[in-house]
């Protein structure tokens, strides 16, 4: 699908738009998940999962990297606290083509935090504004960052302020803002997701402090008549878990929040539109799940739902045929 810039509604010196975009989620949105997803939305802005700088620059570079040129507008998420890593894995994701480079500042896994990577760096404002600098200097696309609203400890809004306030000094002007905090003891990442309570008007008075930033707002988003609410007080919407387990919620996103007046495609042909794709996937040695499992949400709440996932779910594992299997999983979706 064409992705024309000259369509954006952005900035200027900023092409990207980001009025609706797909948020970063590791095993989820990879590549072969967001080529689908663009089937659904040629305007919504989709994010890589999140790549750590060790990984970009010291493993499979390459694979890293990868994407299919139709899943633009793309932006991709590093992981990271070394000023020079981060500046050296921008300039790869630049030469690769990525419209934006975003810094992951909201993780909260343990893993990551021992590496110094993700919201425990929320503690640290001087060393994330030393890192967003470094970025900026080796890169001409936006750098952007993701945070959340505080970190257990540093829980106030003058707090968060000032967290902003320093890394907008460095000139970064657009903040993604899951609206929790994360507390980085005892909770598992799923449950840093659920169990603090959102606070969505910290990111609209961030806005109101801060108005010459680009404020998008994330977190707990679901349906597009509260990414209209939200668009009247932030610049932006980021939907995460609702993207992907509901991502037909991205066909009607074209028209609703882009004014595009495209038909928007129905269930069954965004997924035949993916058959050349799966077809050059298999034929590269790939298997079919690695693709369909991205798909299974299109499927809900009408006959032949159940039977569509157990299509893709179940007897994906066994098939000979895997193409046959996909079309039959098509025709389950007719006229929907
Ligand atoms: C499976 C999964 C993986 C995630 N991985 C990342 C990640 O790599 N980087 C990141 O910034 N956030 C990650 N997140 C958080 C999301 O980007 C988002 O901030 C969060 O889910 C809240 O938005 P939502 O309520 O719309 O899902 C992940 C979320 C999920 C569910």
């Amino acid at each position: 699908m064409p992705y024309n810039p000259l369509e954006n509604q952005g900035k200027p010196e900023d092409s990207v738009n980001r009025r609706f975009s797909v948020a970063p989620m590791m095993d989820w949105t990879d590549r072969h998940c967001r080529y689908f997803l663009r089937q659904l939305s040629q305007h919504a802005l989709l994010y890589t999962e999140m790549v750590t700088t060790g990984a970009l620059l010291h493993g499979d570079t390459q694979r890293f990297l990868r994407y299919h040129t139709d899943e633009h507008p793309l932006a991709i998420q590093l992981g990271g606290s070394n000023p020079q890593d981060l500046a050296a894995s921008s300039r790869l994701a630049e030469k690769a083509g990525y419209a934006e480079v975003n810094l992951n500042v909201g993780c909260p896994s343990d893993r990551v935090q021992n590496n110094m990577i993700g919201a425990c760096l929320m503690a640290h404002p001087a060393l994330v504004s030393e890192c967003i600098k470094a970025m900026q200097d080796s890169v001409s696309i936006p750098v952007t960052i993701k945070h959340r609203i505080g970190i257990n400890g540093r829980e106030s809004y003058s707090q968060l302020c000032d967290f902003v306030g320093q890394v907008a000094e460095t000139g970064c002007n657009t903040f993604i803002v899951h609206a929790r905090i994360a507390i980085l003891e005892g909770l598992s990442p799923k449950e840093n997701r659920e169990i603090p309570p959102l606070n969505y008007e910290w990111v609209y008075q961030l806005k109101k402090d801060f108005p010459a930033l680009e404020v998008i707002i994330n977190g707990g988003i679901k349906t597009l008549a509260e990414c209209q609410e939200h668009l009247r007080h932030c610049d932006g919407v980021m939907l995460g878990r609702e993207a992907y387990h509901n991502a037909y919620l991205l066909a009607e996103v074209d028209a609703a929040l882009f004014s595009a007046n495209h038909m928007p495609p129905s269930r069954e042909q965004a997924l035949r539109a993916i058959r050349p794709y799966i077809e050059q996937h298999l034929a590269e040695g790939g298997a079919l799940h690695h693709i369909t499992r991205h798909v299974l949400g299109l499927a809900q709440g009408f006959p032949g739902a159940r039977q569509f996932r157990q299509l893709l779910s179940t007897q994906v594992h066994k098939t000979q045929d895997p193409l046959r299997l996909f079309d039959q999983a098509c025709d389950l979706l007719q006229g929907r």
